[in-house]
């Protein structure tokens, strides 16, 4: 069966073509970061002018390069939630073109379940239940999961998302955006243990995350604690820079890994599911590894190309939908 996955809800056009949930024939993802990195975040007038423009071609080369036809789709899916409402959209009218012309089902898909997706994409059917953690530039999500497509909500940031963080302290270190990547590999030349930067618990046993607090922290620590303009004043060296992006990241890696075991143990689950953006992240890979065999616990790593935003997962996942029948209308929704 051959399915048809579009995603467009934020500053990536993508699809792909996906056979049978896991067989991933194409998978064309096209970028509009350096477009928004001059603006330091994502522009959501620009993110649907650039959607428009693109995604035709970028369904077009899909299908080519998965050596296959439009007429040969079983069904079209899209991410329809949550993301920007006009970029949503855009993927969410292309798709139901397709379906009402081509007279197949439209599935739409919870892009956050997507990322969950990812890992089985690379492992094969995994077993449930499991723990799920989705970490990017919008959320920072703990699933408990019944199955590829039944996952509840079990805790979440109360203010900024963890990709999110990263992107401010970038901003804050200069690095550009989006900073995650950049952090990530200045961090590798940093010490660690320079700053100790507050780890947000929220109380004993919470399972939801805060990571406001630690990018205040950022912006005291390179400018002083009168600083208003959210830019760091000091002149910092490269060896302070690293430093910093060590010792910030490796705070965030500790709740997420904490939280994250924490959440399996609580549930009695023994099986850790991660995706998203921030799930690219080399160190939160590592320690995660590390956490997960020290409690025995079986963790499925998406592949890292799979952990930005992408249309091979929304159409893997999709398969399962369309297994389930769980098919939508023309009218489906798209919802931030
Ligand atoms: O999932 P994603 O592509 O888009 C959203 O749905 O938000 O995630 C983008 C986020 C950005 O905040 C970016 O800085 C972060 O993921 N990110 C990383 C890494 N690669 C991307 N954060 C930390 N380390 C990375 N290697
Ligand atoms: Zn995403």
């Amino acid at each position: 069966m051959l399915i048809l996955g579009i995603e467009t809800s934020c500053d990536e056009t993508s699809a792909a073509v996906v056979e049978d949930g896991t067989n991933i024939l194409s998978n064309i993802v096209v970028s509009q970061q350096t477009l928004h990195s001059r603006f330091g975040g994502v522009v959501p007038e620009i993110a649907c002018r650039e959607h428009t423009k693109a995604i035709i071609s970028v369904v077009d080369t899909a299908i080519a390069e998965a050596k296959t036809s439009i007429n040969e789709m079983d069904a079209i899916s899209v991410a329809n939630t949550p993301g920007l409402i006009g970029a949503l959209l855009i993927g969410l009218t292309c798709a139901k073109t397709l379906s009402f012309t081509l007279q197949v089902p439209l599935i739409t898909v919870n892009h956050l379940h997507a990322h969950i997706f990812a890992s089985n994409l690379a492992h094969g059917p995994i077993g449930y239940p499991a723990i799920s953690l989705v970490v990017s530039g919008g959320h920072t999500t703990l699933f408990l999961s019944e199955s590829e497509v039944k996952h509840t909500p079990v805790g979440r940031t109360i203010d900024d998302a963890a990709g999110e963080a990263f992107d401010k302290v970038g901003k804050i270190l200069g690095l550009g955006y989006p900073s995650g990547p950049v952090i990530d590999a200045i961090a590798k030349k940093g010490n660690r243990q320079a700053v100790t930067f507050p780890r947000s618990y929220l109380g004993k046993g919470s399972l939801d995350f805060s990571f406001s607090g630690i990018k205040t922290a950022v912006l005291y620590h390179c400018s002083g604690q009168d600083s208003k303009s959210g830019k760091r004043t000091l002149t910092l060296h490269d060896r302070e820079i690293a430093d910093v992006s060590a010792s910030f990241q490796e705070a965030v890696v500790d709740v997420l890994v904490d939280k994250t075991i924490f959440a399996a143990r609580k549930f009695s689950v023994n099986r850790i599911l991660f995706g998203g953006g921030v799930a690219a992240n080399s160190r939160l890979r590592v320690r995660l590894g590390e956490a997960a065999r020290q409690h025995d616990i079986q963790l499925y790593s998406p592949p890292k190309n799979l952990c930005i935003d992408n249309a091979a997962m929304i159409a893997g996942l999709a398969f399962h939908k369309y297994l389930a029948k769980d098919f939508s209308t023309l009218d489906a929704a798209a919802i931030p």
